[in-house]
């Protein structure tokens, strides 16, 4: 029987129970559990294989609920939440004494947003407690975007998937942290840079591991699909190393029209990056269903949510 149901009373007796629910957002689907349950956040860490040195984020489900879970909001902080919350971007903020340490790694910052989806909101209302969840994926695989990812990796270990249908973002939230008050982008996301910049001027950006030891979770390889990937400016080129291999190829608005390829996604035929963002994970579960050899994925202009599939892809593959 499928585990994937609308049911939100179910999920709200499973979470009050100490159990795990993967929910829906606008990014990608989580696995979701009581931040304030040593219990089910355990379960988190385990159900993923995910090391404890990775912090989790809290979704709450308004703006007041912050001042529980934060001790201090920076004034460039209060400007992003006003413009974008709910929506997908992540504030990491000094956490309030109550955050459990396994949470937050044992820092003294805590990563919240608020989630742009209907379902989940209404979810979060109705909860006395706020949820942690990671993307709803095992430590390092591709993030799901669709109830059906969720079930393929954890049908034998959660009891629900609450459909909310697929994610319209399709990538993770951008996430945003302050030093000495100013904005510092940890992870570019599913929040453009651009957009962020409008807000509170200039920004760094810290996406790297080797530079922001403060966001563990940015591992090189990471999104990974299990199928042999390379990201490349020219694709053509790419093809002709790896003739007389089954080839799969994802490309963003180009129609290669190759002999030599099995499989070819074109992520948005109208050259839209929105549009690209939302299929990206799908596409790469696609592809690396197929028994492919390789896949070939495209380079995408360096502006916009480009920028962001760039750093996904980039992760997901062996450069060439
Ligand atoms: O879109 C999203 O953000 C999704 C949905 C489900 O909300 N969640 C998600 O969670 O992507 P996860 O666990 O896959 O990624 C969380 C990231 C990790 O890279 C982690 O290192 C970073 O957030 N993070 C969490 N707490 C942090 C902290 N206190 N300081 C710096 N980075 C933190
Ligand atoms: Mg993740």
């Amino acid at each position: 029987m499928s585990i994937i149901s609308k049911d939100i009373k179910k999920a709200i007796s499973l979470l009050s129970a100490d159990k795990l629910v993967a929910i829906p957002t606008e990014t990608v689907y989580g696995l979701a559990g009581n931040i304030y349950s040593k219990k089910a956040i355990n379960l988190i860490f385990e159900t993923k294989k995910r090391p404890f040195f990775n912090p989790l984020i809290v979704h709450i489900p308004s703006p007041d609920a912050l001042k529980n879970i934060v001790s201090y909001v920076p004034e460039k902080a209060k400007l992003l939440a006003d413009a974008f919350w709910p929506g997908s971007m992540t504030l990491v903020l000094k956490k309030q004494s109550t955050i459990p340490d396994l949470i937050t790694a044992g820092k003294d910052t805590v990563a919240v947003r608020i989630p742009n989806h209907p379902v989940t909101l209404e979810l979060l209302k109705q909860l006395p407690f706020p949820l942690a969840a990671p993307s709803a994926n095992p430590f390092g695989s591709i993030s799901p975007t669709k109830p059906e990812h969720v079930e393929r990796y954890f049908k034998n270990n959660i009891e629900q998937v609450l459909d909310g249908g697929a994610c319209t973002n399709g990538i993770e939230s951008t996430i945003v942290g302050f030093e000495n008050n100013e904005p510092i982008i940890y992870r570019l996301g599913a929040l453009a840079l651009e957009d962020i910049e409008a807000v509170v001027g200039k920004v760094t950006i810290k996406n790297k591991k080797e530079v922001s030891p403060d966001a563990p979770g940015m591992l090189e390889r990471h999104y990974a699909p299990l199928t042999k990937t390379f990201l490349t400016d020219d694709v053509s080129e790419e093809i002709k190393k790896h003739r007389g291999k089954r080839i799969g190829i994802l490309t963003f608005k180009k129609d290669l029209k190759n002999d030599s390829v099995t499989t070819q996604i074109i992520l948005s035929k109208k050259g839209n990056l929105q549009e690209a963002a939302s299929k990206l994970y799908e596409s790469m579960h696609d592809l690396d269903h197929q028994n492919l050899d390789v896949i070939i994925a495209e380079k995408f202009p360096g502006f916009g949510l480009g920028k962001s599939i760039n750093d996904r892809l980039k992760r997901a593959t062996y450069s060439s």
